[in-house]
């Protein structure tokens, strides 16, 4: 199995990241940098690891990290982010668009013809099963960015009900990823996506369209208590999920696309 021992020093010399560390297992790489946030230390800062005992995802969510996966966080200062407070929800989208297209061309350069697509906010299918999942959280003046990608932990021979839900770039390739290389391709596409979010026409809901798992399906969002149901036509500027219903057009700022035809 390849390592990511070497995964920090590649990251400073390569990245954006001030500083990194490796652990072989953490509870959530998310908790630990938000601790790295508090430390007073220089940021960017990235925690990577190879097992997550105890990994978030959004609302009730778990994130379990099996040996071969890339679980990994990065924490910025909340105002390296050009974005008002109603707008942090494109940062999770941005992050998608960075890690897929990463995702995107390590298929690509195996010979495979999958496409991973994005499934409003925060997931990274292929077909309808899980490549990645994201959560971005906000503490203390800085923002937690979470990365969970299924890269060489492989789900073949796994159980059925896993199976049927999740995916991993190597069952998709056949072959071995160099997660250290993938984790530094995703770092660089990342940074850039933040850059763009900070300029007058990020343009997001138009790249996000071109990419969406969603885009003209019938789906039901769970907004609280309630059931929207109806046609997806991507998101807007803002980051909102936008569907046409029977009775007019309702934009979605939060909310779990808890099925799509
Ligand atoms: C979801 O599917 O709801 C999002 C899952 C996000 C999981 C990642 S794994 C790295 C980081 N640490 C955590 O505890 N969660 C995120």
């Amino acid at each position: 199995m390849d390592s990511l021992d070497s995964s920090p020093d590649r990251l400073v010399a390569e990245t954006f990241v001030a500083r990194a560390e490796h652990h072989v297992e953490l509870g959530s790489t998310n908790d630990r940098a938000a601790e790295l946030g508090r430390d007073g230390g220089s940021l960017p800062a990235l925690v990577v690891t190879d097992r997550q005992t105890s990994g978030r995802g959004r609302g009730s969510n778990r994130w379990w990290s099996a040996e071969g996966s890339l679980t990994f966080s990065i924490v910025l200062e909340r105002d390296a982010v050009a974005l008002p407070p109603d707008r942090l929800p494109l940062l999770a989208l941005a992050t998608g668009l960075a890690v897929r297209e990463a995702a995107a061309d390590v298929l690509s350069q195996s010979g495979s013809d999958s496409e991973p697509l994005l499934k409003w906010p925060n997931d990274i299918l292929v077909g309808d099963r899980k490549l990645a999942g994201i959560l971005v959280e906000e503490t203390g003046g800085r923002v937690v960015i979470g990365v969970g990608l299924n890269v060489n932990n492989t789900f073949a021979g796994g159980p059925e009900d896993v199976r049927v839900r999740a995916m991993s770039l190597i069952d998709l390739s056949n072959q071995e990823i160099d997660r250290s290389s993938l984790l530094v391709e995703i770092v660089r596409r990342l940074s850039d996506e933040i850059e763009l979010l900070g300029q007058r026409e990020p343009r997001i809901a138009e790249r996000f369209a071109r990419v969406c798992a969603l885009s003209s399906r019938p789906i039901r969002v769970r907004v609280h208590e309630r059931n929207v149901d109806g046609i997806c036509h991507g998101i807007d500027e803002t980051g909102a999920l936008v569907v046409r219903t029977s009775t007019g057009t309702e934009r979605i700022l939060s909310g779990v696309v808890d099925s799509f035809g």
